[in-house]
């Protein structure tokens, strides 16, 4: 799903099942965030006052991120594809298919596998890829990942807070079904203040299944047992927990 951001045209595109939303009022997303040209900024890593870890992610998916050798066996390209039942590369190409090279964007979490060199490779040489995360761990691997691509940095950050740069889009990939309601509102109202007037923010991440759809049992039971907050987006639509909605 695609949401405008501040001030921007609405403009609602649905690539992960959810049905396509209009925004009601788009001069409603208009946030007090300072914009920066991102012409100012140096080129090259910058960092910014460490953020905590957040408690859910401490307590629910510290294994998962937060421990060395989990991410030295989870971050292929293999697992996030199974993980995503096959649908990796074909979720990748609709996510790239709503940006454009030479654009400036911010990725708000590292993601295993080649997801961000394969976005910094389509953004190009005239383009140019911010990553975010909290953990430091997985920034340190991302930047090894990245090591190739002068186009890109990689700094520690939350998502929830918006470090006051214009992005011409955000791509938010299977984040927000990872963190409780109350900070997935954090999220979607600081990714909505990240863009400049215009720009697009870009969310993929689970929806409710179909109810004949062969997976939903067992992907019930894998959300009750390993990913206690990704449920919460079989009743609402990720439009739900902007904040000027
Ligand atoms: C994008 S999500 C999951 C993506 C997908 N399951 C995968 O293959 O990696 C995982 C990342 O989100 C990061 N993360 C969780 N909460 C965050 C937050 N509030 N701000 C920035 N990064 C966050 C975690 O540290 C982790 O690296």
């Amino acid at each position: 799903m695609a949401l405008p951001g501040s001030r921007g045209t609405p403009y609602v595109a649905v690539p992960a099942g959810q049905e396509p939303l209009q925004a009601a009022d788009h001069t409603a997303f208009t946030g007090a965030a300072q914009k920066t040209n991102v012409g100012d900024l140096p080129a090259g890593r910058y960092e910014f006052e460490p953020p905590a870890i957040p408690d859910y992610l401490k307590d629910t998916y510290s294994w998962a991120y937060l421990n060395p050798s989990s991410l030295r066996l989870l971050d292929r390209p293999l697992v996030v594809s199974s993980i995503l039942w096959g649908n990796y590369r074909r979720l990748q190409r609709v996510t790239f298919g709503e940006l454009r090279p030479g654009q400036h964007v911010l990725q708000p979490a590292c993601v295993y596998g080649d997801f961000s060199p394969n976005l910094a490779a389509f953004l190009g040489a005239e383009g140019r890829l911010d990553v975010f995360d909290v953990s430091s761990l997985q920034i340190e691997n991302c930047r090894r990942k990245l090591s190739s691509f002068v186009n890109a940095t990689a700094s520690v950050r939350d998502a929830a807070d918006h470090g006051g740069i214009a992005y011409d889009a955000v791509c938010c990939f299977f984040l927000l079904h990872e963190m409780p309601d109350h900070y997935k509102r954090r999220v979607v109202d600081a990714l909505l203040r990240a863009v400049r007037p215009g720009g697009k923010v870009v969310f993929v991440d689970y929806s409710r299944p179909h109810w004949a759809h062969p997976l939903k049992a067992v992907m019930s039971l894998v959300f009750n047992r390993l990913e206690p907050f990704a449920k919460e987006l079989w009743d609402k639509k990720i439009s739900d927990y902007a904040s000027a909605h």
